[in-house]
């Protein structure tokens, strides 16, 4: 029996991975947290019998104590920080939204607990440093993102050394073959309605923006170790090949499937084994036809932002983050337009220096000036 934690439950990636446990017997749960919404989750431990939770939010763990008789509940950073080093687990998904992931993925890694990964934003923040984490105690770093599930499982087949490229696809988001002056006018509701996949909101903004694509380019980076100049971007709407490596030889292999995270969470929860999940086979006859184009750098900038951030190293990916995440929010306040996202990411990066970081604690104090200064600049950005 595997006993995994569950961080970030009551959201999209985790109410999925609590479908994905509850169909498997050899997965069971010891562990939930949520940011502020207590009531789910507390209703969340009854259903699944788990006696420890942790609210990241202290009124609402306050709530929770007073409302919950059936366990512990651990209150705010700290709290999911104790949940994971006091919780007898094997396994640790961590599902958070944003660079509040980073803290819990150092905690997991840092006690040699094997990692299941959605939370990208750990290692855009901190990849360097997250990595050689991971080497340092031998955990496993599995990754969640069905574009990174796909290339590791297609990477697992190769020697080292005959992988030319990483291919990531890009369904394209809710915009795509629109114009930058197309853009300027597009609402949040049109921005939230993605095509093909039904996520949380800062991912699917992320999506829209095609900024969710450069934080994947720098995740591969930091898991594969492979050169930014060996990492692509192709747009395929379907979303039916989840990524596609080039090797030596001149072949492809790529990774198929109806969309759907229940398949790359069930595979990195029971890695290296591969359990059922209730999908219909592929049906390439009836799909009839895929299709590929270019991503558009100019009309969408957060993709190239990205990647010249990631090839920058170091620091750079952590400010460009932390302005991405004041930007998404404020654009989801209504304070600033779609075509502001990547203008205030700009204006940040210009602003903020990156300097070189040796020590986690360094990451989350260059985070905190960047959302500051991020949070001045807004006033800047035409509405
Ligand atoms: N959704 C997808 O299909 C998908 C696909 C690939 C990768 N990912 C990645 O997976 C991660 C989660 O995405 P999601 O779509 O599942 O997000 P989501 O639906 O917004 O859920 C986020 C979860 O994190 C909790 N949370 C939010 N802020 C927190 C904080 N400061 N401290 C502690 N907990 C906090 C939320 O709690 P409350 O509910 O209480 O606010 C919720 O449980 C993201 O990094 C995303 O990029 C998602």
């Amino acid at each position: 029996m595997r006993r995994v934690l569950i961080l970030g439950a009551t959201g999209s990636i985790g109410q999925q991975a609590l479908d994905v446990v509850q169909r498997n017997d050899e997965l069971t749960v010891v562990g939930l947290s949520a940011g502020t919404k207590w009531e789910q989750l507390v209703e969340l431990a009854r259903q699944h019998g788990v006696s420890r939770i942790a609210l990241a939010d202290e009124y609402a763990a306050a709530k929770a104590s007073e409302s919950w008789t059936g366990g512990d509940v651990l209150s705010g950073p700290d709290g999911l920080i104790r949940l994971i080093a006091e919780t007898e687990c094997d396994i640790v998904l961590n599902a958070l939204v944003g660079s509040a992931g980073l803290g819990p993925t150092i905690a997991a890694l840092g006690e040699g607990i094997d990692l299941a990964l959605a939370n990208k934003e750990s290692l855009v923040v901190g990849g360097d440093l997250v990595t050689q984490l991971a080497e340092g105690t031998g955990a496993q770093l599995l990754p969640v993102d069905s574009e990174h599930s796909a290339l590791f499982q297609l990477v697992a087949g190769e020697r080292p050394g005959t992988v030319d490229k990483l291919v990531l696809t890009a369904s394209g988001g809710p915009f795509r073959g629109r114009s930058k002056s197309d853009l300027a006018a597009v609402t949040v509701e049109q921005a939230l309605d993605h095509p093909t996949w039904k996520m949380g909101g800062k991912i699917t903004i992320d999506s829209a923006t095609l900024m969710n694509k450069g934080l994947e380019v720098i995740e591969a980076h930091h898991l594969f170790g492979f050169d930014y100049d060996a990492i692509d971007v192709i747009v395929h709407p379907q979303s039916i090949i989840h990524s596609l490596i080039q090797l030596n030889d001149g072949s492809t292999l790529a990774h198929l499937g109806y969309p759907d995270m229940r398949v790359p969470i069930s595979y990195a929860l029971n890695h290296p084994s591969r359990e059922d999940v209730p999908l219909r086979p592929l049906d390439l006859a009836e799909l009839g036809s895929l299709t590929f184009e270019q991503p558009d750098r100019d009309a969408f900038p957060c993709l190239r932002i990205a990647e010249a951030a990631g090839r920058a190293g170091g620091s750079a990916p952590c400010v460009m983050n932390a302005a991405n995440e004041v930007a998404v929010e404020a654009f989801l306040r209504g304070e600033i337009p779609f075509n502001g996202i990547p203008a205030l990411i700009e204006r940040t990066l210009e602003t903020v220096a990156a300097p070189p970081i040796g020590h986690f604690f360094q990451l989350a104090e260059l985070d905190e000036e960047a959302r500051v200064k991020a949070r001045e600049l807004l006033a800047e950005i035409p509405v």
